[in-house]
């Protein structure tokens, strides 16, 4: 594997949740193939389990490795060509790139959506730079669009709970006081669609996601329907995606926050999230608090989805 952005750079999915399987096993089987090798791990925005859970799979593969947040110590950076360069932005990420590269061997980047631009955020401007410039694999710790690494793990812990060969999985909206990215949802689903689950989005009107990663998903815009069956509830906020309202928050309707009652009407579903997360705006406190709720676990194979991904880079370096 050279660069991970996507569910297309994983290859064969059963393969893939194999080698999570065996990774998940065995953490520290291949420390040699890590030995002497940098990961440096770059973030434009705040995280705190893709942070940790990305060293840890670094560290358990035998790699050195390197933070840097680049909004605390780093210079700041500016991304646009041709700009006159006399204002706070003293670097361009045009030679950054290329130096941080010469310290690595392996680049992750953070980079989320900055909503100013809609056609910017989904050209993934800024992760395809690292890519173009750095000289070294490169993979997504949640770009613009997508979040692969999270949903992997998504996939793995569905794979490790489920009870049906094909599960109804339903993604719901849920409100928010910020505006989000679609980078969860879209990554999701187009993980959901790949493993050709029975993958059902629900939200209110006007929160539609671009067409290429809801895929062959069922769009249901009554959630209690949605619901009914489901074997996994999803949760997630998005703003909106379709123009004129692209970045933007349409609803803050709490009937969409996940209880015990919509509960109710699934089979028993498990709950997941890909935190952090709003309690009692996203979820009541009973459901994260309950039998059901699988965001602790899920949180963990963080670990191993980036685990087989490094491992996968590693063994092409
Ligand atoms: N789920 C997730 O990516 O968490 P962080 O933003 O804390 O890394």
């Amino acid at each position: 594997m050279r660069n991970f952005t996507s569910v297309h750079d994983i290859g064969d999915m059963n393969l893939a949740l194999q080698n999570a399987k065996f990774v998940k096993e065995h953490p520290y089987a291949d420390q040699e193939l890590g030995k002497n090798k940098t990961l440096l791990l770059i973030f434009f925005n705040s995280s705190l389990r893709t942070r940790l859970s990305t060293q840890k799979a670094g560290l358990n593969l035998g790699m050195n490795v390197i933070v840097l947040d680049i909004n605390q110590g780093a210079w700041k950076l500016e991304t646009e060509r041709g700009v006159i360069m006399d204002g706070d932005k003293p670097e361009h990420i045009l030679e950054a790139i290329p130096v941080m590269g010469s310290y690595c061997d392996i680049i992750g980047v953070r980079s989320f959506a900055q909503f100013a631009n809609k056609a910017d955020d989904y050209n993934e401007v800024i992760l395809n730079q690292f890519i173009q410039y750095s000289g070294r694999p490169v993979f997504s710790m949640e770009a613009a669009t997508r979040h692969p690494l999270q949903s992997f793990a998504d996939l793995i812990t569905i794979e490790e709970y489920k009870k049906t060969e094909r599960p109804k999985v339903v993604l719901t909206w849920a409100p928010h006081p910020k505006a989000l990215p679609q980078a969860v949802p879209n990554s999701f689903a187009e993980w959901m669609n790949a493993a050709d689950y029975e993958f059902v989005i629900t939200h209110p009107e006007g929160y539609e996601l671009d067409e290429k990663f809801v895929g062959n998903a069922v769009v249901e815009y009554d959630k209690e329907k949605a619901y009914r069956g489901a074997d996994f509830i999803y949760a997630k906020n998005w703003a909106a995606y379709q123009d004129p309202n692209y970045g933007k928050i349409l609803s803050t309707d709490r009937s969409w926050t996940v209880d015990s009652d919509k509960m109710a009407l699934t089979n028993n579903a498990y709950f997941m999230h890909c935190l952090p997360v709003r309690r009692n705006m996203i979820v009541s406190d009973e459901v994260i608090e309950g039998p059901q709720s699988i965001v602790i676990p899920e949180a963990a194979n963080r670990v191993v989805s980036a685990q087989v991904i490094l491992k996968e880079i590693l063994k092409d370096l």
